[in-house]
């Protein structure tokens, strides 16, 4: 393994700070190309460095799987084949591998399968179709749309979609999916904190395995995904997160702004270090493409 301080020595000071800064809970926050990966990636490799952590302990969180094997990718350049120890993943693996592992607690067998939107489509016509309602694609989309809006952003599931006027058609759809032994991805994550939250034993478990808990794209995290951060650091888990105030790319998905800005009070005691250098574009640029 390299030496943690070589690693650390191509760091700007900020960085390296950031890496440094072992507070319960640590948002970076920086613009696009200020090395925040790179950072992140730095820190797990300054963490797997250390003689009292082990690479199974550690725990870093991405939103897509392209993400994911980036991350892994660097992170064996710095540290070699322990990178293959550490859990690189989206939200939703993790929810696969927590679900596979404690789903029995919710009666879900440890064999079931990710339903994907393509699927989703077909299964909720057919759902449509048997309520004796509009069954295209495109109003199976539009509701599904709307399934994952609500499930995203809301604590009252049921009741936001009573309102709406889909529970039933909601109800269907799931209990469709059931007998399949499917799970679609918003349920993955709801399941897997809906788990984690009502399960304080199991809750406390999980967290001791997973100390030191990372999150790259942290502006993206929605209210669900929240939860599932904060059960884990309730429960005792390291946050280490990085974000970037000008991307919410992913704002379909339900995430809120204020919840960037709510660090703090979200993660009590947490610390927001700030990394100003860009190493994307020469400075000019970059000052132009945060006006636009
Ligand atoms: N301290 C540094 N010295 C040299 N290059 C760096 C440094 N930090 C980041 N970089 C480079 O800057 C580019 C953007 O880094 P990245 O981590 O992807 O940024 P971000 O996640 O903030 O968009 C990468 O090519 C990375 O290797
Ligand atoms: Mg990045």
């Amino acid at each position: 393994m390299t030496s943690s301080v070589s690693f650390l020595d191509r760091l700007n000071n900020q960085q390296r700070e950031a890496v440094l800064t072992d507070t319960r809970s640590v948002l970076v926050v920086a613009g696009p190309g200020t090395g925040k990966t790179h950072t992140l990636t730095t820190r797990l490799a300054y963490l797997l460095n250390r003689q009292d952590i082990t690479p199974d302990s550690l725990l870093a969180l991405t939103f897509t799987t392209r993400a994911a094997r980036e991350m892994r990718e660097r992170l064996r350049q710095l540290v070699g084949e322990a990178a293959q120890q550490v859990f690189i993943g989206t939200f939703h693996s993790l929810c696969v591998h927590l679900l596979r592992a404690e789903g029995h607690y919710l009666g879900l067998s440890p064999t079931f399968q990710v339903c994907d939107r393509h699927d989703q489509v077909t299964i909720l016509q057919s759902v449509l179709r048997r309520l004796a309602r509009r069954d295209s694609r495109a109003e199976a989309q539009r509701i599904l749309h709307q399934f994952s809006r609500v499930r995203n952003l809301s604590v009252e599931v049921e009741l936001e979609l009573e309102r709406a006027g889909l529970r039933d058609i909601y109800e269907a759809y799931r209990e469709r999916l059931r007998k399949r032994g499917l799970l679609d991805f918003d349920e993955l994550l709801l399941l897997g904190v809906y788990v984690l939250e009502r399960q304080p034993a199991l809750r406390q478990r999980w967290a001791g395995q997973f100390r030191f808990l990372s999150v790259d794209e942290y502006q993206d995290v929605n209210p669900v995904q929240l939860r599932l951060i904060r059960g884990l650091w309730e429960a005792g888990s390291h946050l280490w997160a990085v974000g970037d105030g000008d991307q919410a790319i992913y704002s379909f998905r339900g995430t809120q702004p204020q919840q960037f800005l709510n660090f703090e009070n979200d993660f009590p005691g947490g610390l927001v270090r700030f990394l100003e250098k860009s190493y994307r574009f020469p400075p000019h640029i970059a000052i132009a493409a945060s006006q636009v």
